[in-house]
């Protein structure tokens, strides 16, 4: 091997592999145990969006008609003429992407939240992956030692990208029914800015909490608000699932961007509402920042300049796919994108009562022995065992695929190593179960689910010893 090469290699830190990743890997194997013991492998692990609220062929059309519609309003009468929309798709384009799109999108999705947004301050990003590495990169670049503020558990795709940096750490706060216990959150900034290190933001998923399987109190929404205010810390709001709600509308709380732009960074996806392929996110937000004493600027016109240095443009023409779910099918502008989340509400709510009914059905004559979250958006409940000598590691995971069929996912390794360093046990007592993926449709899909989460209640009770 070249040695230059060698030697670059070897300063590069190898990254943990995220437990999900193991559980793909492994999965194969142990699938085929099961298979070979007669087991039906049921699915309570990926999570995935549901393939029947995902089939591309009704989007394609509607793209294809939305297209057609953009080509027959841009007044084009010499058929040589590539109409705007077509050659903007395949050209390269502004950082920001074609302007109607921002415009519809802050229309649509403004009305949705009841604010005003300035598309001017709408930045595409590739999903909500990208919004996080968006704000990393830009806070990481000038090479100072930064504190990642963020819940315990998170998202494990922060987690990975919060690691990618040496200067980086992670300090965690635990969680109560409400959301992160903000007497923590005070105390991590205060002992992050004590170690040194700027506290750009803190990360949050406050609507279906991926992993925690629940959403944030309105009350804590403002206490948490009142914090950063205070501490002058912005939030990230990483939002894939406030459509994926089950609330009644009058209950569905504000996403912080609403309650105020100033201090939250809004991470919206198109891969929950639509599809996750075409990779299309914004970010929003209308907080400045002070860069010296003379000059406060636009938080996002830092972010334009770090996103044209990284991806330089968002593929147009997946944006104007996105703009094509910006409208109905006689190509007016949507009111409002929840008809679109009700085509898929259909599948989760039902899959949603499913587990919940399954788990009361199966184990809710337990109450001391085990409880789970009621999730009021998203796509998971966590599974708790108040049973201390029950430890849900790899082994015990592994031995619920391999001598159940069962496909769940642990905790423990969405607690960042702060957390488990407090608590050696962090996530060692819950399960993550996801109730948005299976194999199959319709009828097929509710039996599939409901035998999953009968399977998962009597495999409960056993490796528990409880005789029913
Ligand atoms: C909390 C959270 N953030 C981000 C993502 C990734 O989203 P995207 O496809 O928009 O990158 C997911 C996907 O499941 C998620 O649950």
């Amino acid at each position: 091997m070249n040695e230059k090469v060698s030697l670059i290699a070897s300063s590069l830190m190898q990254q943990p592999v995220s437990v999900t990743r193991k559980m793909a890997a492994s999965l194969p194997r142990l699938r085929q145990l099961a298979t070979e013991k007669g087991l039906k492998i049921h699915h309570l692990g990926a999570g995935y969006p549901h393939p029947e609220v995902t089939d591309p062929r009704g989007f394609l059309e509607h793209k294809t008609r939305y297209f057609a519609h953009l080509a027959a309003a841009s007044g084009i009468n010499n058929p040589d003429d590539i109409p705007e929309y077509l050659r903007e798709s395949y050209a390269y384009t502004d950082t920001l992407g074609p302007v109607s799109v921002r415009e519809n999108f802050a229309k649509v999705y403004g009305a949705d939240w009841k604010v005003h947004m300035n598309p001017d301050h709408l930045l595409p990003t590739v999903g909500a992956s990208g919004g996080i590495n968006l704000m990393c990169s830009l806070f990481e670049r000038p090479g100072v030692e930064i504190a990642y503020i963020t819940d315990a558990p998170t998202y494990a795709g922060f987690i990975a990208r919060a690691q990618l940096a040496d200067q980086t750490r992670i300090y965690s706060v635990e969680m109560d029914e409400q959301g992160p216990i903000v007497d923590s959150l005070k105390r991590q900034i205060d002992t992050a800015r004590a170690d040194g290190r700027l506290v750009p933001f803190y990360y949050t998923v406050p609507d279906g909490h991926n992993p925690a399987g629940f959403s944030f109190s309105k009350k804590r929404r403002e206490e948490i608000l009142e914090v950063m205010r205070e501490y002058g810390v912005l939030i990230v709001e990483d939002a894939p699932y406030v459509y994926i709600s089950y609330a009644k509308e009058q209950d569905r709380p504000q996403p912080f961007f609403a309650m105020d732009s100033g201090v939250t960074v809004h991470l919206f996806t198109g891969s929950k509402i639509g599809f996750p392929g075409p990779r299309v996110g914004f970010l929003y937000t209308e907080a400045t920042v002070e860069i010296s004493r003379a000059e406060v600027i636009n938080l996002s016109n830092l972010l334009l300049t770090e996103s044209s240095a990284d991806i330089l443009f968002h593929n147009p023409e997946a944006l104007y796919g996105f703009e094509a779910i910006l409208h109905d099918e006689n190509m007016e502008l949507r009111h409002s994108l929840w008809p679109v989340a009700d085509e898929k509400l259909k599948v989760y709510r039902e899959n949603r009562e499913i587990i919940l009914d399954g788990l009361e059905d199966g184990l809710g004559a337990y109450p001391e022995r085990f409880s789970w979250t009621i999730p009021e958006s998203g796509f998971f409940t966590v599974f708790r065992f108040h049973d201390r000598n029950i430890a849900s590691d790899d082994a015990f995971v592994e031995q619920l695929v391999s001598e159940f069929g069962i496909v769940v996912i642990p905790m423990y390794d969405f607690y960042p190593e702060d957390a488990r360093q407090r608590n050696p046990r962090a996530g060692l007592d819950e399960l993550r179960l996801s109730f948005c993926f299976s194999e199959s449709y319709g009828k097929a899909r509710r039996q599939d689910l409901a035998e999953a989460v009968s399977a998962f209640c009597d495999a409960v009770l056993t490796l528990t010893g409880i005789d029913k």
